[in-house]
């Protein structure tokens, strides 16, 4: 394990050395996209230098050689999230495919009436593919209330849950709230129901040390670009069980195992779920992200984290106009809020002109922004670079622009 340096793990992403409006860059963007180290560039751009051919079907050097890179990969995504195996772990395009999959998978299952029980504080990525399965199937589609504080109606979702319940699909971490769930709990009420439980592990799998069968889990979607690594590359983790009953979803290459001109027969998972040609690189750079991200320990990276997000958080309590959104015992680095009668655009625009970049708007999350009363809001999260001088530049900015907006 490396120890703990702030300095030296900024070191390694060149881009945090830029100025933005000549001011330093303090990139508090993190939920949206992190950026990525060098030892990610440098390992996509190596394997494409020095050993690059399609994965699976070649029988010469350099197809050997990229496609034991791809599952090199794959088996650093089944350790970080503590799978049995490899086999237990499908590479995307990112979590919106990984949960889009889950529900094309899963739709044989439905018949009109069943339940499908997701919460108000999902992202849009766990809500419309479920949609689909309303409108397509007959699925009844239940949301458990978000509480003021930012957390779930515990009681209200161990009630939802019953013999009508097919499916339940949580996030692990609230991309707005930064609330963290109790999957594990959750899992327990679905599994007692007979239903597939699903987390949605897109923000969990950056900030906190996930297991996967801890969790009790049957189906865990993570996503490549905020955990350090490129776009365009995902995972998804399944037990061996529910990867056999769900069904595929893109048809051609690699997921088959026999094809006729009046039948086909489907490879077993990963394969039966990964048609095509796989992002080879993406998903070499997504391994070298783990194993980057892997030499700092959790705690310590947790700790980091919180102390940049408590930091940020009690300046902004000093100010009277800002309203802070979730504020969850057990949560991560996130900060929504907004400053009252100020659009949240209006603030982000401001903050870039101080070199601080944050995010505006509805964060895909509508029915959140519904539940929370407000069209919008400003959102600072923070990553394992920032620093606590970057939190207090980001509230003397936000006391700038609420005395200009205000
Ligand atoms: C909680 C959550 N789920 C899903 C997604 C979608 O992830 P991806 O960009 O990998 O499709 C996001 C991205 O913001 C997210 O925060």
């Amino acid at each position: 394990m490396s120890a703990f340096d702030v300095q030296k793990i900024r070191a390694q992403f060149p881009i945090l050395t830029r100025e933005i409006n000549g001011y330093p860059l303090a990139y508090l963007d993190n939920a949206a996209s992190a950026q990525k180290p060098d030892a990610v560039m440098e390992a996509m751009v190596g394997q494409t230098r020095s050993a690059y051919a399609n994965v699976h079907r070649g029988l010469h050097t350099l197809a050997n050689e990229t496609t034991e890179a791809f599952e090199a990969a794959r088996s650093s995504v089944a350790t970080f999230l503590n799978a049995p195996s490899s086999d237990n772990i499908v590479f995307t395009r990112g979590a919106t495919e990984a949960l889009n999959l889950c529900a094309y998978g899963l739709a044989h299952m439905i018949q009109p009436g069943d339940e499908i029980v997701l919460t108000e504080m999902e992202h849009h990525s766990n809500i419309v593919p479920w949609h689909f399965l309303r409108e397509r199937y007959g699925a009844v589609l239940k949301f458990i209330p978000v509480l003021p504080d930012g957390t779930l109606d515990m009681k209200v979702f161990r009630e939802t849950i019953g013999i009508k319940t097919k499916i339940v699909s949580v996030v692990h971490m609230s991309n707005v709230l930064g609330t963290v769930n109790d999957i594990a709990e959750i899992a327990r009420w679905a599994k007692a129901a007979g239903a597939v439980m699903i987390s949605d592990g897109t923000q969990a799998a950056v900030h906190m040390d996930v297991d996967v069968q801890a969790l009790g889990v049957d189906l865990y979607a993570m996503t490549g670009h905020k955990l350090y690594g490129p776009t365009a590359i995902g995972a998804l983790y399944g037990t061996s069980d529910i990867f056999e009953k769900m069904q595929p979803f893109n048809g051609g290459g690699e997921m088959i195992e026999d094809v006729y001109l009046d039948r086909v027969t489907y490879a077993e998972a990963p394969a039966k779920f990964e048609a095509g040609t796989p992002p080879i690189l993406e998903a070499i750079g997504l391994g070298a992200a783990i194993n980057w991200y892997s030499q700092y320990d959790m705690a310590d990276v947790h700790q980091h984290e919180m102390a940049c997000y408590h930091a940020a958080r009690d300046g902004l309590r000093d100010i009277n106009s800002v309203q802070i959104f979730g504020e969850a015992a057990n949560k991560g680095p996130v900060l929504a809020f907004n400053l009252q009668g100020a659009h949240a655009h209006d603030m982000a625009q401001i903050l870039d002109k101080y070199g601080v970049a944050v995010r505006a708007g509805q964060h895909c999350t509508q029915p959140l922004m519904k539940r929370l009363d407000v069209h919008s809001t400003v959102r600072a999260s923070f990553g394992i670079y920032n620093t606590l001088d970057e939190a207090e530049r980001f509230v003397t900015a936000v006391k700038k622009a609420a005395l200009f907006l205000g």
